[in-house]
């Protein structure tokens, strides 16, 4: 008898990291589930488990030893099940995995995630352990299946040429590789065929997009491309970089009604010197110049943004500015972080490293900063009726839906019936730092009635 129709085949895949490793989780999913592998409730009871891993930070990667360490027991009982360590730690680390955690079946790079199935099969076929860690290649076009009820992710590009000098990401991506016009406009139009309301588009940095195609496009070219009768409802896309963010980015988003009013910048410093030596290519007033121009070009646009504080040579001053940059420029919310030395890159053989308690004092002061602008501004927009589109329920309280605005401000609301997938009109009732609770006003018809 077929053994793939004898026992049900089954698969659990734990990611870490960006959203870019999100999606890689999808074709990963995708490529098992062609195999025949059905999702598994829990990751002990998997054939297959998935490691889909990050390493942008110490923490990253110390949350994903921690996790595989907890497996050498669990595996002990399961003998026969897969442990695959895919993602960028495992690009970083290769063949070290394999000696550090004898658990360890597969680690499977970045750049051979469709090695996957036949990978697994070669093991199960007892070749023993295997290291796929190539440095070339890309899955721009393998197919995906979005996950999400509303939303789903469309890659524009993998990789990144910016060599930020504290960022890991273009040594475990590789360099820039972008996709074609037409094949982003074909899955677009084949995700809004099949329902999906908001299209996400990712890329390390999407300003960047098209510089590698022949002939060249931009990235406003795309965008202006994606308008038109059969644009989703919602277009977003991460993340730019401000360096590169052309005016026609700004006309074009203000001119396609599809482009949501939010956009990530990633900041990262408020300082000059500090900008400077991350290799960022503005200044804190461009920064905040562009952010001007944006707000100007695109009513009630919503703004996040990435800090890091104690990049090595900061000095309080400095530190002072990003503080003055996050007064003035008041994000919406922020992700903040410490500056952590990833090996191999230059930022960690400066030799001016910030002390680590001097850098985790910087990042409670920010973070305390910029929770007051959050949660002062959601207090403003109290008593608005917005257009949330519903992506679930609440995983903390199962009576309520959760979904976000166009400016990608998080709404929760009550309901009994699941409305996910729809755009709903709600009050926002009441205002946290991390967003609001809102009444449920009325919910656009679905499709089918
Ligand atoms: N490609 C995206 C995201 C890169 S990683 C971009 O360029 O915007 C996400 C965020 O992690 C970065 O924006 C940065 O704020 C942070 N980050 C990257 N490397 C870091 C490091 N070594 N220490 C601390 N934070 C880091
Ligand atoms: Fe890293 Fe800079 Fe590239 Fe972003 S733009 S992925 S921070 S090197
Ligand atoms: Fe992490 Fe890789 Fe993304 S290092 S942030 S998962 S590109």
């Amino acid at each position: 008898m077929d053994s793939a129709i004898s026992r049900l085949k089954t698969y659990f895949l734990q990611t870490y990291g960006c959203q870019m490793n999100v999606y890689d989780s999808e074709i990963l999913a995708s490529l098992l589930e062609a195999q025949n592998y059905q999702p598994a409730t829990a990751p002990e009871q998997a054939d297959v488990l998935v490691f889909n891993t990050c390493c942008v930070r110490d923490n990253a990667d110390q949350k994903v030893y921690g996790r595989l360490g907890d497996f050498k027991f669990i595996k002990a009982e399961r003998p026969g099940q897969i442990l695959v360590v895919a993602g960028c730690l495992a690009q970083k680390d290769g063949e070290a995995f394999l000696e550090r955690f004898p658990q360890v079946d597969i680690v499977l790079g970045t750049h051979d995630v469709q090695a996957l199935p036949e990978l697994v099969q070669r093991v199960q076929a007892g070749e023993g352990r295997i290291v796929q860690v190539g440095r070339q290649g890309h899955h721009l076009d393998l197919p995906a299946s979005p996950r999400g009820a509303s939303s789903a992710m469309v890659p524009i590009s993998m990789g990144c040429d910016q060599w930020c000098t504290y960022c890991i990401v273009p040594y475990v991506r590789g360099q820039l590789h972008s996709r074609p016009v037409v094949q982003v406009l074909a899955e677009v139009r084949r995700l809004v065929g099949l329902g999906y309301r908001e299209i996400m588009l990712l890329g390390q940095n999407v300003n960047d997009y098209g510089r590698d195609l022949q002939p060249q496009v931009e990235f406003a070219d795309l965008l202006e491309a994606l308008g038109g009768l059969d644009a989703p409802d919602r277009l977003r896309f991460t993340s730019p970089h401000p360096a590169g963010f052309t005016p026609r980015v700004i006309q074009v988003m203000a001119a396609n009604p599809s482009v949501c009013e939010h956009i990530h910048l990633p900041l990262q410093a408020g300082d000059d010197q500090v900008l400077a030596r991350m290799k960022r290519g503005y200044t804190g007033q461009q920064f905040l110049d562009l952010v001007a121009r944006l707000r100007q070009a695109i009513p009630d646009l919503g703004i996040t943004t990435d800090i890091i504080v104690g990049f090595p040579g900061e000095t309080e001053a400095q530190f002072q500015r990003t503080l003055e940059v996050v007064q003035q420029a008041r994000f919406d919310s922020a992700f903040m972080f410490a500056y952590s030395p990833r090996p191999g890159t230059p930022g960690s053989l400066f030799t001016d490293q910030v002390p680590e308690s001097e850098r985790m004092e910087r990042l409670y002061r920010l973070i305390h900063l910029q929770n007051g602008i959050s949660e002062e501004k959601h207090r403003q927009r109290m008593g608005r009726e917005v257009e949330v589109l519903v992506e679930g329920r609440s995983k903390k309280t199962s009576s309520r839906l959760t979904g976000r605005t166009r400016q990608n401000w998080l709404v929760h609301f009550d309901s009994e019936e699941d409305f996910s997938g729809r755009l709903a009109r709600v009050r926002l009732d009441q205002a946290f730092m991390w967003g609001f609770v809102g009444t449920l006003l009325e919910v656009e018809p679905s499709a089918g009635s």
